[in-house]
């Protein structure tokens, strides 16, 4: 069962109130939840993927996976140094993200591409809206680690999107 109280576990020397550490704790394991459902349905593309396009798809979901647990490794490291435990299992990852189901029964390549597209815009998304939340908490080193994700999200993004030609 995944935790949704705002309670911190360790105790820390970081100086922010533990009500800012707990609701970034909260923030932290929502995102890292989402990354790592991104990771197996990039990982389930990389596999999966058929066609024309073969090559570069299975590289670049392949890239998408490998950056999407590095986001999660400093996600997941983020909540534990305010004093949160990071919570990554398949469990805990099945019952928290938000991300689309990814189906298993996927034809086309294109098909790949949008759900691949749609994962990580949730993904980039929801980092996006929460450096908002972290700024006003104060967090200014959660703010920046979600910025930086966010940026390299959205480059990801554009690279899956460009396959789609979408006007
Ligand atoms: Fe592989």
């Amino acid at each position: 069962m995944t935790s949704n109280e705002l309670h911190t576990r360790h105790r820390t020397r970081v100086d922010l109130p533990e009500n800012t550490r707990a609701a970034m704790g909260l923030i932290l394991n929502e995102r890292l939840a989402d990354f790592l459902d991104l990771e197996r349905q990039a990982k389930q593309a990389h596999w999966n993927v058929r066609g024309p396009h073969f090559q570069p798809l299975h590289e670049l979901f392949d890239a998408v996976a490998t950056l999407a647990v590095g986001w999660a490794d400093d996600l997941a490291e983020r909540a534990v140094q305010l004093g949160v435990v990071a919570e990554g299992t398949v469990q805990a990852v099945a019952e928290r993200s938000e991300l689309p189901r990814c189906p298993t029964n996927v034809e086309h390549s294109h098909e790949w591409v949008h759900i691949i597209a749609e994962a990580l815009a949730f993904c980039a998304n929801a980092a996006r809206a929460d450096i908002k939340e972290a700024v006003a908490a104060e967090d200014d080193i959660t703010a920046d680690l979600l910025t930086r994700i966010t940026g390299e999200a959205d480059k990801q993004l554009w690279f899956v999107e460009a396959h789609l030609d979408e006007r």
